[in-house]
């Protein structure tokens, strides 16, 4: 595959510093623009990653005929607007997580999309990780035997984006650490389920540190305004019923008195015939002397691409992608259906 796919990066804060870093490692990928509202740091930025064109409205960067994909890391508030006008323009978008602020957005985006007839891509990395892949060929090759239940918890107990920045009020990141952390771990469980089809939620979401100023941590770079009252969960808990009767179950924190031996992160799946964690990556299954636990160390998966290596790769050879957009918008509409029984101490039904 001799050609290269001309991208640029809207964003170029904490993440989209990533997608630059890892623009310029993908052999099939040309960096050639960049966009970010902050003049210092979209400046900052081209100049370290040497990048021949930057604009502070990232408009004029889709107004750029030979820009063909851009990828997408600006607030959560604005996934939205930059992927429909880059869809319109027609370049092909990989969006940072989570997809939107509401499903209404996102089912906005996908219907660009396909008018448009790009690739809308979100990069839920977690996907792409090597234990993942691993877990996938297990369950594929009928190792899990008949799968029932995911829990996916990330219990941090001080972790919460600077407190004052676009990331701890409601308007520009549309939750806290529930569609912050909380998506990565509930797309994995639907992903290894192999099933998305949630019929009902119920959830509770708390703010117990935020609004103390406690549990901060330095992430991000946009602007803190202090005075700006810290209104999203730094707690969120979930239990998601699926049509087919499986069930996922879900805990997440951006601060709280979690144990500190406990695993922080994980997918924990219940199989017929065998269970199975991810991080660290074990099999639980009978065995000759009893039940035996399985390490499993070595994936023995070839390779597990970077999500924007496999975008690039998907856009040039028109491949579909391993994170589908429609599944995408259900993770979406399951964020909504979590926020809105929170809201309202009741179960909530999709579709
Ligand atoms: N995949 C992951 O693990 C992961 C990790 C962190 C963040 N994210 C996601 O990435 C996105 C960005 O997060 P971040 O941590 O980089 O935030 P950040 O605050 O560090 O960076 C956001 C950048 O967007 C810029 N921006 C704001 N409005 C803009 C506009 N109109 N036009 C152009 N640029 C604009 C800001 O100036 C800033 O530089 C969020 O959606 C977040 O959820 C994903």
């Amino acid at each position: 595959m001799a050609e290269k796919l001309r991208c640029a990066v809207i964003g170029t804060g904490g993440i989209g510093l990533e997608h630059l870093s890892s623009l310029l490692q993908c052999p099939r990928a040309v960096a050639v623009a960049i966009a970010d509202q902050s003049p210092n740091r979209v400046k900052e930025a081209a100049e370290r990653f040497k990048i021949p064109r930057s604009y502070t409205d990232y408009h004029d960067l889709l107004d750029q005929p030979d820009v063909e994909a851009v990828t997408v890391a600006v607030p959560n508030n604005l996934h939205a607007a930059v992927a429909v006008d880059a869809l319109h323009a027609r370049k092909h978008v990989l969006l940072e997580k989570p997809m939107a602020v509401n499903a209404k957005e996102a089912a906005r985006m996908v219907e660009a999309a396909k008018k448009s007839k790009r690739l809308l891509m979100v990069g839920q990395n977690f996907r792409f990780h090597r234990q993942t892949q691993h877990a996938r060929m297990l369950i594929e090759r009928g190792e899990l035997g008949e799968l029932y239940h995911a829990r996916g918890f990330w219990l941090r107990r001080s972790h919460i984006p600077r407190i004052g920045s676009w990331f701890t009020q409601k308007q520009f990141a549309g939750g806290g650490c529930v569609c912050d952390l909380g998506v990565h771990v509930l797309d994995l469980c639907l992903h290894l389920l192999g099933d998305f089809d949630v019929r009902c939620v119920l959830a509770q979401t708390y703010g117990k540190f935020g609004p103390r100023g406690l549990g901060e941590f330095e992430w991000g770079k946009s602007e803190v305004d202090p005075k700006k009252p810290f209104n999203v969960e730094d707690t969120g808990v979930a239990l998601l019923k699926l049509r087919s009767g499986k069930s996922v179950s879900l805990e997440v924190s951006w601060a709280g008195h979690h144990a500190p031996d406990q695993r922080e992160l994980g997918v924990d799946l219940l199989g017929t015939e065998a269970g199975l964690s991810l991080f660290p990556a074990r099999l639980y299954r009978p065995g000759v002397n009893g039940l035996e636990t399985v390490h499993l160390a070595t994936p023995a998966v070839p390779h597990s691409e970077d999500r924007i290596h496999h975008f690039v790769t998907c856009v040039l050879q028109g491949r579909k992608p391993l994170v589908p957009i429609e599944e995408s918008l259900k993770v979406q509409q399951i964020l909504d259906a979590i926020y809105a029984s929170a809201a309202s101490c009741k179960e909530v039904r999709i579709g």
